[in-house]
C-alpha cells in the first residue's frame, strides 16, 4: 500500500490492520489458542481500526488516558464508575440480551442494576411494600405465566424500587426504613400475586463523576424513566430478570442504560381518588420460559 498515495495517512483505510495489530496478533497465536487470547486479539484490532479512523494527536490521547484514570478514581465498593460506563454506552444492556435472549411471548429480561438485594424477607401476598407510606398510593397486580399462558403456582416473585423521589432504599439508609419498597411474594396456585406500594419516580444516573462529564459535554442525558424492577423464579423455568416501565414517563424515549423495551413499557392506570388523595393501579404479565441447556436465565453481574 506504501507509496500509492501522495498525503501521509492516505493509505491507511480505517479498517486497515496496523502493523502493530499484525505483530501483536503474531506473537499470541505463537503463544497458543485461548478464549483470553483470543478476546485480546479481537480488542487490539479493533482499538487500532479506531485509532486509524480517529487519528487521535497526542493531546487527544492523553485526555482519554486522564477520562479513564478519572473513572478508576470514581470506583470503589459503594460506586461503581467503569458499571456506570459500561451501562451508558448500553454495553451492560446489550451483553444481557446476548446473554439471556428470551423466546417470542416471553417478558424479555433486563439488568438487574445495582440497587437489588437478595436478602429480603417473604412478604404475604396484599402486602404493602412502602414502609414509610410516602407517595401516591399503587396497587400492583400480576400473573406469573408460561409460554402457553398457564399460570406458575409458587413462583417467587422479588420487587424493588424507587421512591417517589427516585431514590432507592439503599442509597439512604439513614432516610428511609430497611428494606422500603422491596418484597418477596410467592405467588398463588394461579400464579397471581399482588401488593400495595407507591408510584416510583424516575431518576437520573450520578452525574458528578467522569462518566457524568462525558455525558453533559455529548449533549446526551443520564434519565431513567419511572419503573419497578421484578426477578421471577420457578421450577423448571429460566429465572427472569426485568424492568416494567410507566409508558407516560417523558423520558420513557431516552433511557440512559438503554432498558426500554416495548414489552416491558405499561400504563400506571389513575384510579378514583381514595379519601380525596390520588391513586393508581398496575396489571402485568410475566411470562418465563422453560429452562434451557446452560441457561441460568441471569446475569453473572448483578
Ligand atoms: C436501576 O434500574 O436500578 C439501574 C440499572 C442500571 C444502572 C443503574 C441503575
Ligand atoms: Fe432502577
Amino acid at each position: 500500500m506504501h507509496g500509492q498515495h501522495d498525503g501521509p495517512h492516505e493509505d491507511d483505510s480505517a479498517d486497515a490492520v496496523s502493523a502493530q495489530a499484525k505483530e501483536f496478533s503474531r506473537r499470541l497465536t505463537a503463544m497458543g489458542q485461548s478464549r483470553l487470547a483470543a478476546a485480546a486479539q479481537a480488542t487490539v484490532g479493533g482499538l487500532h481500526a479506531l485509532i486509524a479512523e480517529l487519528r487521535p494527536s497526542g493531546d487527544e490521547f492523553r485526555l482519554a488516558i486522564d477520562f479513564l484514570t478519572e473513572v478508576g478514581h470514581y470506583a470503589d465498593a459503594r460506586r461503581q464508575e467503569w458499571v456506570l460506563f459500561a451501562d451508558v454506552l448500553g454495553v451492560s444492556s446489550l451483553i444481557e440480551d446476548q446473554n439471556n435472549p428470551r423466546p417470542a411471548g416471553a417478558t424479555p429480561n433486563t439488568v438487574a442494576g445495582p440497587f437489588y438485594r437478595s436478602d429480603v424477607p417473604e412478604t404475604p401476598l396484599g402486602a404493602n411494600i412502602s414502609r414509610d407510606g410516602k407517595g401516591e398510593a399503587l396497587d400492583v397486580a400480576g400473573r406469573v405465566l408460561d409460554l402457553d399462558g398457564h399460570g406458575l403456582g409458587g413462583a417467587t416473585v422479588e420487587v424493588w424500587q424507587a421512591n417517589s423521589e427516585g431514590r432507592y432504599e439503599n442509597q439512604e439508609p439513614d432516610r428511609q426504613p430497611e428494606f422500603n419498597l422491596r418484597g418477596r411474594f410467592r405467588a398463588d396456585a394461579q400464579g397471581r400475586f399482588h401488593f400495595r406500594t407507591v408510584k416510583p419516580k424516575g431518576y437520573t444516573l450520578p452525574a458528578d463523576g467522569p462518566v457524568g462529564q462525558l455525558m453533559s459535554a455529548l449533549g446526551l442525558g443520564l434519565e431513567r424513566p419511572a419503573h419497578i424492577h421484578f426477578r421471577v423464579s420457578a421450577e423448571g423455568f429460566e429465572t427472569l430478570t426485568t424492568h416494567i416501565f410507566d409508558q407516560s414517563d417523558p423520558a420513557i424515549g431516552r433511557d440512559a442504560i438503554f432498558g426500554v423495551k416495548p414489552e416491558l413499557m405499561a400504563e400506571f392506570r389513575a384510579l378514583p381518588p381514595d379519601g380525596g388523595k390520588r391513586k393508581c393501579a398496575l396489571d402485568l404479565n410475566l411470562v418465563l420460559c422453560p429452562q434451557r441447556q446452560g441457561k441460568t436465565g441471569t446475569s453473572g453481574r448483578r
